[in-house]
Protein backbone atom coordinates (compact mmCIF):
# COMPACT_ATOMS: atom_id res chain seq x y z
CA UNK A 1 0.00 0.00 0.00
CA UNK A 2 3.05 2.40 0.72
CA UNK A 3 4.81 1.45 -2.17
CA UNK A 4 1.87 2.60 -4.23
CA UNK A 5 1.59 5.68 -2.62
CA UNK A 6 5.02 7.03 -3.26
CA UNK A 7 4.77 5.60 -6.90
CA UNK A 8 1.72 7.72 -7.05
CA UNK A 9 3.83 10.19 -5.79
CA UNK A 10 6.55 10.10 -8.30
CA UNK A 11 4.89 9.35 -11.12
CA UNK A 12 2.86 12.86 -11.95
CA UNK A 13 5.92 14.29 -11.67
CA UNK A 14 7.71 11.82 -14.41
CA UNK A 15 5.05 12.40 -16.90
CA UNK A 16 5.02 16.12 -16.04
CA UNK A 17 8.53 16.06 -16.78
CA UNK A 18 8.01 14.21 -20.30
CA UNK A 19 5.49 17.57 -21.31
CA UNK A 20 8.14 19.83 -20.01
CA UNK A 21 10.72 18.17 -22.16
CA UNK A 22 8.44 18.67 -25.43
CA UNK A 23 7.84 22.20 -24.73
CA UNK A 24 10.43 24.10 -27.25
CA UNK A 25 11.97 27.11 -25.79
CA UNK A 26 11.56 26.21 -22.11
CA UNK A 27 15.18 28.35 -19.88
CA UNK A 28 17.89 25.49 -19.54
CA UNK A 29 17.15 26.76 -15.92
CA UNK A 30 13.95 25.38 -15.18
CA UNK A 31 15.13 22.31 -16.57
CA UNK A 32 18.29 21.89 -14.26
CA UNK A 33 16.27 22.70 -11.29
CA UNK A 34 13.73 20.08 -12.64
CA UNK A 35 16.46 17.07 -12.85
CA UNK A 36 17.42 18.35 -9.74
CA UNK A 37 13.77 17.72 -7.86
CA UNK A 38 13.67 14.86 -9.71
CA UNK A 39 16.97 12.92 -8.49
CA UNK A 40 15.80 14.30 -5.00
CA UNK A 41 12.40 11.99 -5.70
CA UNK A 42 14.32 8.85 -6.56
CA UNK A 43 16.67 9.46 -3.95
CA UNK A 44 13.94 9.25 -0.97
CA UNK A 45 12.15 6.33 -2.71
CA UNK A 46 15.35 4.55 -2.67
CA UNK A 47 16.04 5.71 0.73
CA UNK A 48 12.35 4.82 1.52
CA UNK A 49 12.46 1.31 -0.16
CA UNK A 50 15.54 0.79 1.97
CA UNK A 51 13.81 1.35 4.99
CA UNK A 52 11.09 -0.89 4.40
CA UNK A 53 13.34 -3.71 3.43
CA UNK A 54 15.33 -3.33 6.72
CA UNK A 55 12.84 -2.07 9.52
CA UNK A 56 9.52 -3.25 7.93
CA UNK A 57 6.60 -1.62 6.61
CA UNK A 58 5.03 -0.60 10.23
CA UNK A 59 7.78 1.43 11.67
CA UNK A 60 8.00 3.65 8.57
CA UNK A 61 4.24 4.06 8.39
CA UNK A 62 4.08 4.62 12.37
CA UNK A 63 6.90 7.65 11.42
CA UNK A 64 4.59 9.51 9.00
CA UNK A 65 1.70 9.25 11.03
CA UNK A 66 2.84 10.05 14.28
CA UNK A 67 4.86 13.25 12.05
CA UNK A 68 1.35 13.88 10.65
CA UNK A 69 -0.42 13.85 13.72
CA UNK A 70 0.18 17.88 14.81
CA UNK A 71 -1.51 18.71 11.33
CA UNK A 72 -5.16 18.06 13.14
CA UNK A 73 -6.94 19.86 15.84
CA UNK A 74 -7.10 17.58 19.14
CA UNK A 75 -10.71 16.44 19.41
CA UNK A 76 -12.34 19.53 21.32
CA UNK A 77 -12.69 17.67 24.32
CA UNK A 78 -9.47 16.56 24.05
CA UNK A 79 -8.20 19.13 26.54
CA UNK A 80 -11.10 18.52 29.26
CA UNK A 81 -10.10 14.73 28.75
CA UNK A 82 -6.68 15.73 30.52
CA UNK A 83 -8.68 17.87 33.58
CA UNK A 84 -11.48 15.06 34.00
CA UNK A 85 -9.85 11.38 33.28
CA UNK A 86 -7.97 10.71 36.62
CA UNK A 87 -4.43 9.42 35.40
CA UNK A 88 -3.96 5.61 35.68
CA UNK A 89 -0.51 5.66 37.95
CA UNK A 90 -0.27 8.02 40.71
CA UNK A 91 3.49 8.07 40.24
CA UNK A 92 4.89 11.63 39.58
CA UNK A 93 7.79 13.20 40.07
CA UNK A 94 6.20 16.36 41.43
CA UNK A 95 7.85 17.56 44.91
CA UNK A 96 5.53 18.22 47.62
CA UNK A 97 5.90 22.02 47.33
CA UNK A 98 5.25 21.71 43.25
CA UNK A 99 2.13 18.50 44.32
CA UNK A 100 0.50 21.08 46.70
CA UNK A 101 0.40 23.77 44.79
CA UNK A 102 -0.93 21.86 41.60
CA UNK A 103 -3.34 20.28 44.04
CA UNK A 104 -4.56 23.44 45.26
CA UNK A 105 -6.29 24.64 41.92
CA UNK A 106 -9.96 24.82 42.45
CA UNK A 107 -12.38 25.63 39.71
CA UNK A 108 -14.46 29.08 40.16
CA UNK A 109 -17.44 27.50 38.14
CA UNK A 110 -19.25 24.98 40.46
CA UNK A 111 -21.40 23.56 38.17
CA UNK A 112 -19.24 20.80 36.27
CA UNK A 113 -19.69 21.10 32.23
CA UNK A 114 -19.53 17.06 32.38
CA UNK A 115 -21.28 14.23 34.45
CA UNK A 116 -19.16 14.18 37.66
CA UNK A 117 -20.10 11.21 39.50
CA UNK A 118 -18.56 11.93 43.10
CA UNK A 119 -15.82 9.28 44.36
CA UNK A 120 -14.49 8.44 47.70
CA UNK A 121 -10.74 8.54 47.88
CA UNK A 122 -9.74 6.27 50.39
CA UNK A 123 -6.13 6.99 51.54
CA UNK A 124 -4.34 4.69 53.57
CA UNK A 125 -1.50 5.97 55.89
CA UNK A 126 0.78 3.24 56.70
CA UNK A 127 4.22 1.87 57.10
CA UNK A 128 4.20 -1.66 55.25
CA UNK A 129 1.54 -3.88 54.28
CA UNK A 130 -1.91 -3.88 54.64
CA UNK A 131 -2.84 -7.45 56.61
CA UNK A 132 -6.71 -6.41 56.20
CA UNK A 133 -6.35 -5.91 52.82
CA UNK A 134 -8.61 -8.95 51.43
CA UNK A 135 -11.43 -7.32 53.71
CA UNK A 136 -11.45 -4.22 51.96
CA UNK A 137 -11.18 -5.68 48.79
CA UNK A 138 -14.79 -7.23 49.78
CA UNK A 139 -15.89 -4.12 50.85
CA UNK A 140 -14.76 -2.13 47.65
CA UNK A 141 -16.32 -5.28 45.32
CA UNK A 142 -18.43 -3.70 42.51
CA UNK A 143 -17.61 -0.68 43.02
CA UNK A 144 -15.35 0.62 40.98
CA UNK A 145 -16.33 3.96 39.73
CA UNK A 146 -17.25 5.30 43.55
CA UNK A 147 -13.83 5.18 45.14
CA UNK A 148 -10.02 5.76 44.25
CA UNK A 149 -7.50 4.46 46.91
CA UNK A 150 -4.03 6.03 47.92
CA UNK A 151 -1.02 4.47 50.12
CA UNK A 152 1.75 6.04 51.52
CA UNK A 153 3.90 3.56 52.89
CA UNK A 154 7.42 3.77 54.11
CA UNK A 155 9.48 4.99 50.78
CA UNK A 156 11.77 1.83 51.54
CA UNK A 157 8.64 -1.03 51.43
CA UNK A 158 7.96 -2.73 48.09
CA UNK A 159 4.46 -3.66 48.05
CA UNK A 160 3.25 -6.59 46.08
CA UNK A 161 -0.29 -6.65 45.42
CA UNK A 162 -1.25 -8.55 42.30
CA UNK A 163 -2.35 -6.84 39.34
CA UNK A 164 -6.11 -8.01 40.20
CA UNK A 165 -6.03 -6.50 43.89
CA UNK A 166 -7.79 -2.94 44.37
CA UNK A 167 -4.27 -1.78 45.92
CA UNK A 168 -1.94 -3.02 42.48
CA UNK A 169 -0.04 0.49 41.83
CA UNK A 170 -1.77 2.83 44.06
CA UNK A 171 1.39 3.64 46.01
CA UNK A 172 2.16 7.34 45.91
CA UNK A 173 5.40 8.70 46.17
CA UNK A 174 5.88 8.87 49.78
CA UNK A 175 8.49 10.21 52.87
CA UNK A 176 9.38 8.98 56.05
CA UNK A 177 7.10 10.22 58.43
CA UNK A 178 6.94 10.27 62.40
CA UNK A 179 4.19 9.81 65.03
CA UNK A 180 3.68 13.28 66.50
CA UNK A 181 5.54 15.19 64.11
CA UNK A 182 5.15 17.70 61.23
CA UNK A 183 6.14 14.71 58.82
CA UNK A 184 3.25 12.83 59.56
CA UNK A 185 0.92 16.16 58.61
CA UNK A 186 3.27 16.13 55.61
CA UNK A 187 1.95 12.73 54.65
CA UNK A 188 -1.17 13.31 55.39
CA UNK A 189 -1.02 16.38 53.21
CA UNK A 190 0.49 14.34 50.73
CA UNK A 191 -1.78 11.81 50.33
CA UNK A 192 -4.94 15.07 50.16
CA UNK A 193 -2.90 16.44 47.29
CA UNK A 194 -2.66 12.76 45.29
CA UNK A 195 -6.28 12.45 45.66
CA UNK A 196 -7.09 15.99 44.94
CA UNK A 197 -5.65 15.58 41.28
CA UNK A 198 -8.66 13.07 40.42
CA UNK A 199 -11.31 15.75 40.03
CA UNK A 200 -13.69 13.27 40.42
CA UNK A 201 -12.78 12.71 44.31
CA UNK A 202 -15.01 14.48 46.49
CA UNK A 203 -14.71 13.02 50.05
CA UNK A 204 -11.33 12.32 51.52
CA UNK A 205 -10.56 9.42 54.03
CA UNK A 206 -7.76 8.83 55.98
CA UNK A 207 -7.10 5.21 57.55
CA UNK A 208 -3.98 3.14 58.74
CA UNK A 209 -3.35 -0.37 58.20
CA UNK A 210 -5.36 -1.31 61.05
CA UNK A 211 -8.72 0.37 60.45
CA UNK A 212 -12.00 -1.60 59.00
CA UNK A 213 -15.48 -0.42 57.63
CA UNK A 214 -18.32 -0.89 59.68
CA UNK A 215 -21.06 -0.99 56.80
CA UNK A 216 -21.27 -1.83 53.62
CA UNK A 217 -19.99 0.16 50.64
CA UNK A 218 -23.44 1.96 49.43
CA UNK A 219 -24.53 2.96 53.47
CA UNK A 220 -21.10 4.26 53.91
CA UNK A 221 -21.29 6.15 50.55
CA UNK A 222 -24.64 7.40 51.19
CA UNK A 223 -23.90 8.44 55.08
CA UNK A 224 -20.59 10.45 53.67
CA UNK A 225 -22.09 12.06 50.65
CA UNK A 226 -25.33 13.81 52.44
CA UNK A 227 -23.48 14.84 55.07
CA UNK A 228 -23.30 18.63 55.67
CA UNK A 229 -20.23 18.88 57.62
CA UNK A 230 -16.43 17.34 57.10
CA UNK A 231 -15.27 14.81 60.31
CA UNK A 232 -13.11 16.05 61.98
CA UNK A 233 -12.45 15.73 65.63
CA UNK A 234 -12.05 19.03 66.97
CA UNK A 235 -12.74 19.81 70.72
CA UNK A 236 -11.07 22.61 73.46
CA UNK A 237 -9.58 20.42 75.77
CA UNK A 238 -8.96 22.60 78.97
CA UNK A 239 -6.72 20.13 80.43
CA UNK A 240 -2.64 20.15 80.41
CA UNK A 241 -3.12 17.83 76.83
CA UNK A 242 -5.29 20.24 75.03
CA UNK A 243 -4.49 24.11 76.15
CA UNK A 244 -1.59 23.07 77.94
CA UNK A 245 0.20 22.68 74.79
CA UNK A 246 -0.50 25.86 73.32
CA UNK A 247 2.37 28.35 72.90
CA UNK A 248 1.45 31.93 73.63
CA UNK A 249 4.08 32.47 70.31
CA UNK A 250 1.19 31.63 68.06
CA UNK A 251 -0.95 34.56 69.21
CA UNK A 252 -2.59 36.49 67.02
CA UNK A 253 -2.64 34.08 64.52
CA UNK A 254 -3.91 31.46 66.89
CA UNK A 255 -5.71 32.45 70.20
CA UNK A 256 -5.93 30.28 73.14
CA UNK A 257 -9.58 29.70 73.09
CA UNK A 258 -9.47 28.36 69.14
CA UNK A 259 -7.07 26.03 70.18
CA UNK A 260 -8.70 22.33 69.44
CA UNK A 261 -7.50 19.00 69.84
CA UNK A 262 -8.57 15.46 68.15
CA UNK A 263 -7.40 12.03 66.75
CA UNK A 264 -5.84 12.54 63.13
CA UNK A 265 -8.54 9.92 61.41
CA UNK A 266 -10.22 12.58 59.35
CA UNK A 267 -12.81 12.48 56.66
CA UNK A 268 -12.87 15.69 54.70
CA UNK A 269 -15.04 16.94 51.48
CA UNK A 270 -12.94 18.15 48.43
CA UNK A 271 -13.61 21.95 50.12
CA UNK A 272 -11.29 21.35 53.48
CA UNK A 273 -9.12 19.32 51.72
CA UNK A 274 -8.31 21.86 49.65
CA UNK A 275 -7.78 24.09 52.99
CA UNK A 276 -5.71 21.73 54.17
CA UNK A 277 -3.16 21.50 51.35
CA UNK A 278 -3.22 25.49 50.34
CA UNK A 279 -2.48 26.30 54.02
CA UNK A 280 0.67 28.28 54.50
CA UNK A 281 -0.41 30.47 57.31
CA UNK A 282 -0.58 28.18 60.06
CA UNK A 283 1.60 25.77 59.14
CA UNK A 284 5.13 27.47 59.99
CA UNK A 285 3.55 28.03 63.06
CA UNK A 286 2.54 24.79 63.91
CA UNK A 287 6.18 23.47 62.60
CA UNK A 288 8.23 26.18 64.93
CA UNK A 289 5.99 25.68 67.98
CA UNK A 290 4.09 22.94 68.65
CA UNK A 291 6.87 20.03 69.20
CA UNK A 292 6.80 17.08 71.47
CA UNK A 293 5.11 16.71 74.12
CA UNK A 294 2.66 18.67 71.35
CA UNK A 295 1.64 16.38 69.33
CA UNK A 296 0.97 18.41 66.17
CA UNK A 297 -0.67 16.05 64.37
CA UNK A 298 -3.85 15.60 67.39
CA UNK A 299 -3.55 19.86 66.94
CA UNK A 300 -2.46 21.47 63.32
CA UNK A 301 -5.79 20.23 61.48
CA UNK A 302 -8.23 20.49 64.12
CA UNK A 303 -6.97 24.11 65.29
CA UNK A 304 -6.55 25.40 61.59
CA UNK A 305 -9.45 23.69 60.08
CA UNK A 306 -11.66 25.45 63.20
CA UNK A 307 -9.97 29.30 62.57
CA UNK A 308 -10.53 28.93 58.71
CA UNK A 309 -13.76 26.84 58.18
CA UNK A 310 -15.02 26.19 62.25
CA UNK A 311 -19.13 26.51 60.50
CA UNK A 312 -18.39 23.22 58.33
CA UNK A 313 -16.84 21.04 61.10
CA UNK A 314 -19.21 17.99 62.93
CA UNK A 315 -16.42 18.34 65.21
CA UNK A 316 -16.31 14.43 65.41
CA UNK A 317 -14.56 12.05 63.58
CA UNK A 318 -16.13 8.74 62.32
CA UNK A 319 -13.46 6.49 63.05
CA UNK A 320 -14.31 4.68 65.96
CA UNK A 321 -11.40 3.81 68.84
CA UNK A 322 -11.03 2.40 72.22
CA UNK A 323 -9.45 4.10 74.68
CA UNK A 324 -10.68 3.28 77.62
CA UNK A 325 -8.16 0.78 78.16
CA UNK A 326 -6.16 3.61 78.85
CA UNK A 327 -2.27 4.49 78.64
CA UNK A 328 -0.74 5.90 75.86
CA UNK A 329 -1.99 3.92 72.91
CA UNK A 330 -5.84 2.65 72.13
CA UNK A 331 -6.50 -1.11 72.24
CA UNK A 332 -5.83 -3.43 69.52
CA UNK A 333 -8.23 -6.04 68.91
CA UNK A 334 -7.26 -9.73 67.71
CA UNK A 335 -8.71 -12.98 66.70
CA UNK A 336 -10.33 -13.87 70.36
CA UNK A 337 -12.02 -10.12 70.38
CA UNK A 338 -14.05 -10.70 67.01
CA UNK A 339 -17.60 -11.82 67.39
CA UNK A 340 -21.16 -10.23 66.42
CA UNK A 341 -21.64 -8.50 69.86
CA UNK A 342 -18.23 -6.99 69.70
CA UNK A 343 -19.38 -5.67 66.18
CA UNK A 344 -22.72 -4.73 67.60
CA UNK A 345 -21.33 -2.99 70.63
CA UNK A 346 -19.10 -0.94 68.28
CA UNK A 347 -21.89 -0.03 65.76
CA UNK A 348 -24.16 1.34 68.32
CA UNK A 349 -24.81 2.35 72.14
CA UNK A 350 -23.57 5.57 70.55
CA UNK A 351 -25.37 8.84 70.13
CA UNK A 352 -24.43 11.96 67.97
CA UNK A 353 -25.54 14.59 65.80
CA UNK A 354 -26.01 13.55 61.68
CA UNK A 355 -26.52 16.83 59.92
CA UNK A 356 -28.14 18.13 62.99
CA UNK A 357 -30.27 15.85 63.96
CA UNK A 358 -29.61 13.09 66.99
CA UNK A 359 -28.09 9.86 65.36
CA UNK A 360 -27.17 6.57 66.35
CA UNK A 361 -25.12 5.69 63.69
CA UNK A 362 -22.04 7.31 64.65
CA UNK A 363 -18.92 5.98 63.38
CA UNK A 364 -18.78 4.04 60.22
CA UNK A 365 -14.50 2.80 60.65
CA UNK A 366 -12.76 1.23 63.16
CA UNK A 367 -9.26 0.61 64.59
CA UNK A 368 -7.07 -0.97 65.70
CA UNK A 369 -7.22 -4.60 64.16
CA UNK A 370 -4.14 -7.08 64.47
CA UNK A 371 -3.32 -9.21 61.41
CA UNK A 372 -4.75 -11.84 63.50
CA UNK A 373 -8.23 -10.30 63.46
CA UNK A 374 -8.58 -11.03 59.49
CA UNK A 375 -9.44 -14.34 59.31
CA UNK A 376 -12.61 -14.23 61.67
CA UNK A 377 -13.77 -10.94 59.72
CA UNK A 378 -13.45 -12.42 56.57
CA UNK A 379 -15.80 -15.60 58.07
CA UNK A 380 -18.13 -13.67 60.16
CA UNK A 381 -21.38 -13.93 58.47
CA UNK A 382 -21.46 -11.63 55.58
CA UNK A 383 -25.01 -9.92 57.10
CA UNK A 384 -23.01 -8.76 60.01
CA UNK A 385 -20.71 -6.41 58.22
CA UNK A 386 -23.57 -6.57 55.48
CA UNK A 387 -20.87 -7.28 52.71
C1 LIG B 1 10.38 15.43 36.29
O1 LIG B 1 10.64 14.80 35.06
C2 LIG B 1 10.75 15.68 33.95
C3 LIG B 1 10.98 14.87 32.71
O2 LIG B 1 10.21 13.72 32.70
C4 LIG B 1 11.88 16.67 34.19
O3 LIG B 1 11.91 17.60 33.13
C5 LIG B 1 11.65 17.39 35.51
O4 LIG B 1 12.77 18.22 35.79
C6 LIG B 1 11.49 16.40 36.64
N1 LIG B 1 11.17 17.13 37.86
C7 LIG B 1 11.71 16.85 39.06
C8 LIG B 1 11.25 17.68 40.20
O5 LIG B 1 12.52 15.96 39.20
C1 LIG C 1 -8.76 35.63 72.52
O1 LIG C 1 -10.07 35.90 72.07
C2 LIG C 1 -10.92 36.36 73.08
C3 LIG C 1 -12.30 36.54 72.47
O2 LIG C 1 -12.45 35.74 71.34
C4 LIG C 1 -10.42 37.68 73.64
O3 LIG C 1 -11.26 38.10 74.70
C5 LIG C 1 -9.02 37.49 74.15
O4 LIG C 1 -8.50 38.73 74.55
C6 LIG C 1 -8.14 36.87 73.08
N1 LIG C 1 -6.87 36.58 73.66
C7 LIG C 1 -5.75 36.95 73.11
C8 LIG C 1 -4.48 36.53 73.83
O5 LIG C 1 -5.70 37.58 72.07
C1 LIG D 1 -18.04 22.71 65.51
O1 LIG D 1 -17.36 23.65 66.30
C2 LIG D 1 -17.31 24.97 65.75
C3 LIG D 1 -16.56 25.86 66.70
O2 LIG D 1 -15.42 25.27 67.20
C4 LIG D 1 -18.72 25.49 65.54
O3 LIG D 1 -18.66 26.75 64.92
C5 LIG D 1 -19.51 24.50 64.70
O4 LIG D 1 -20.85 24.94 64.59
C6 LIG D 1 -19.48 23.13 65.29
N1 LIG D 1 -20.15 22.20 64.40
C7 LIG D 1 -21.33 21.64 64.67
C8 LIG D 1 -21.91 20.72 63.65
O5 LIG D 1 -21.92 21.84 65.72
C1 LIG E 1 -31.06 14.85 70.87
O1 LIG E 1 -31.44 14.07 71.98
C2 LIG E 1 -31.29 14.72 73.23
C3 LIG E 1 -31.70 13.76 74.31
O2 LIG E 1 -31.02 12.58 74.20
C4 LIG E 1 -32.15 15.97 73.28
O3 LIG E 1 -31.95 16.67 74.48
C5 LIG E 1 -31.79 16.87 72.10
O4 LIG E 1 -32.66 17.98 72.06
C6 LIG E 1 -31.88 16.13 70.80
N1 LIG E 1 -31.39 16.97 69.74
C7 LIG E 1 -31.99 17.10 68.56
C8 LIG E 1 -31.35 18.00 67.59
O5 LIG E 1 -33.00 16.50 68.28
Amino acid sequence: MFLSKIQSRVMPLEEGNERMNQTKGLPLRLLRLLVVFIAVCVMFSIISMYTIKHFGIESVVTTMSSRLQPCYEEPENGLLDKWIRPRSSPIHNMSDKELLWRASFVPRIKKYPFKRVPKIAFMFLTTGPLPLAPLWERFLKGHDRLYSIYIHSLPSYQARFPSSSVFYNRQIPSQVSEWGRMSMCDAERRLLANALLDISNEWFILLSESCIPLYKFSFIYDYIMKSKYSFVGAFDDHGPYGRGRYKSNMAPLVNITEWRKGSQWFEVNRNLATTIVEDTTFYPKFEQYCRPPCYVDEHYFPTMLTINAGNDLANRSITWVDWSRGGAHPATFGRTDINEEFLDRVRSGNQCLYNDRNSSVCFLFARKFAPSALEPLVHLDSKVLGF
